[in-house]
């Protein structure tokens, strides 16, 4: 160990080459309470270590993290490391009540994984309740030693987190709306990195400032933590090409504009202008929005200012204009469209896209919204779509009830009885025209059902939105995977015709995937990870109202095809 640990601090200091494994990282994390002040409202939030957004953390490719998280608040929590895969660690994989119980007040819990054939920006966040509101930040993934990025090697990086500010508790938000059966109340900002910026009333002094020199290159990691919404971005008079999406390498294209969903990052080389231009550039997101409930239309900028060569005019200094970037409509599907058909694998010699090309089990999702009667007893209505309803959100109709055990645990001690039933439908059980003329009843099933598969199965699932209470745009993530998204469309899937187009040679690689509003999503992914994998919409709202369910990935016959033993210091309920 301390012979490792002399050699790692020896080799890079003359730059041999390091040992084929990582080295370990300690960290830790307090969650605290910690008072914040944006829009002239101060109020008390969970935070990481007295920071908001969190602290960045950074490992390289192989690295080993041991991440000691310590609750210090009133509140449950656990962490998710989001796009981590996770090979056969899913006891660190965070999702309370599915891989862990929370970590509760007072107690602690060390999160230990190996980052394993993986580079690139990803983040954590809460996985309990609306607690990712203010506990996430970066979790950058750079290559392993003297490995380039696939591209131009930036002078700077810059990780742009992209997250949502509530006036408002959000606990008390989601609990009052848990409560009435309606839409939770909507955010009052978008932030950058933690700040909403001059658009906003009393926010001048929270503006992220991105302060850059001219004719270089910078990366941009941006990652979107918002709740609720996705997000157009772009730069006043600046093209951008992305490189990167969901630390998975892309072919490089130049855009204006981008458009990040919940859950997604997506790297951004900016090369800026060649010389001085006289001019600051604000750099803004808005929301992309398909659905029918109300939504947060603000606008979040931060600016991009040149440093000033020694020599500059004060009058020059004093007038800076400022340019204005121009984004979609709000509902812009067609630039959503355009956009993720650009998104492609590099699919290069070291960075082949490993496309499922044999298939063993196909299944067929909806996603969408739905009801549940008004559980309120003495006459009171609730605010759900009508006072007799209560909002609700289902796959293939079934809204996924939390267990108050952990999934993982229950089926690694083989007491599932009880807590899940391992029978989720591989298609809804009552088919129907999904995208026309929603059905009279749009009444949800309830139940913990959990997907099986053996190891090694090789999947293919489409994702179908539903047109009940109003088609919408849903990125589904799923955890402990990356997949292919081999296919997407409009309207309901054609299992005979839409295959035909699908596209098995560089589409896209990632974690979260837009299913488009109204239409449909086709992944493939190998189900090479034993354990207990959460599968849900990322717009925590829809994630809430039941958008979620597991799949429990059997051990396979090798050692190395295992889960691993539970940590000693694994959270209880
Ligand atoms: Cu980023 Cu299950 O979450």
């Amino acid at each position: 160990m301390a012979f490792w640990l002399l050699f790692a601090v020896f080799s890079s200091v003359l730059l041999l080459p390091e040992p084929a494994f990582g080295k370990t990282r300690h960290y830790t994390l307090d969650i605290k309470m910690h008072n914040v002040t944006r829009l002239c409202h101060t109020k008390s939030l969970v935070s990481v270590n007295g920071e908001f957004p969190g602290p960045k953390l950074i490992a390289r490719e192989g690295d080993q993290l041991l991440i000691k998280v310590v609750n210090h608040v009133p509140n449950n929590i656990s962490l998710h490391w989001h796009g981590i895969r996770q090979l056969r660690s899913g006891w660190a994989d965070g999702p309370a009540y599915i891989t862990q119980c929370p970590i509760q007040t007072g107690q602690s819990y060390v999160y230990n994984y190996t980052v394993v054939g993986q580079r690139g920006t990803l983040w954590y966040h809460a996985h309990i309740s609306w607690l990712r509101a203010t506990v996430y930040g970066p979790l950058i993934i750079l290559p392993k030693h003297g490995v380039p990025y696939p591209f131009h090697k930036p002078h700077k990086e810059v990780p742009m987190v992209f997250g949502e500010w509530f006036n408002a508790d959000t606990e008390a938000i989601i609990r009052q709306a848990t409560l009435t059966g309606g839409g939770p109340s909507v955010s009052d900002a978008y932030t950058i990195n933690g700040l909403p910026g001059p658009l906003y009333n009393c926010s001048a002094k929270d503006t992220f400032r991105l302060r850059v020199k001219p004719g270089k290159t910078y990366l941009l990691r941006l990652i979107n933590a918002a709740l609720n919404d996705e997000l157009f971005f772009s730069i006043a008079n600046h093209t951008v090409t992305v490189v990167e999406a969901d630390a998975i390498y892309v072919k490089p294209f130049e855009t204006d504009t981008i458009l990040i969903a919940p859950g997604q990052t997506t790297n951004l080389l900016l090369k800026t202008k060649q010389s001085y231009p006289k001019a600051s550039f604000l750099m803004t997101a808005r929301p992309y929005v398909t659905g029918q409930g109300t939504f947060d239309n603000s606008t979040v900028a931060g600016i991009l200012e040149y440093e000033q060569p020694k020599h500059t005019k004060t009058s020059i200094k004093k007038n800076l204009q400022l340019f204005t970037p121009v984004l979609p409509a709000l509902n812009d599907t067609n630039f959503a469209t355009k956009f993720s058909n650009k998104l492609r694998s590099l699919n290069s010699k070291k960075f082949p896209a490993n496309v499922p090309l044999k298939v063993d089990r196909k299944f067929f999702f909806t996603v969408g919204l739905g009801t549940n009667p008004c559980n309120h007893k003495n006459n009171q209505t609730c605010q759900g779509p009508t006072n007799t309803t209560m909002f609700a959100a289902s796959i293939s109709n079934i809204s996924f009830t939390m267990p108050t055990k952990a999934l993982l645990q229950s089926h690694y001690s083989g007491q599932s009885n009880g807590v899940y039933s391992p029978n989720f439908p591989w298609s809804p059980i009552v088919p129907f025209n999904y995208t026309g003329t929603p059905p009279n009843n749009t009444m949800v099933s309830t139940g913990t059902n959990l997907m099986v598969l053996p190891y090694n199965t090789s999947v293919e699932l489409v994702m179908q939105d539903t047109s009940i209470l109003g088609a919408e745009s849903h990125p589904l993530h799923l955890h402990g995977f990356n997949f292919f998204v081999v296919g997407q469309g409009f309207g309901n899937f054609d299992a005979k015709e839409d295959p035909k187009n699908f596209n098995l040679v560089d589409p896209i690689e990632r974690n979260t995937v837009g299913v488009p509003s109204g239409g449909w999503a086709a992944i493939r992914f190998l189900a090479d990870n034993p354990g207990v994998w959460f599968m849900h919409c990322h717009l925590e709202v829809h994630t809430s109202w039941g958008l979620r369910m597991a799949w429990l990935v059997l051990d396979g016959d090798k050692p190395d095809q295992k889960l691993l033993p539970p940590p000693a210091d694994l959270p209880k309920c």
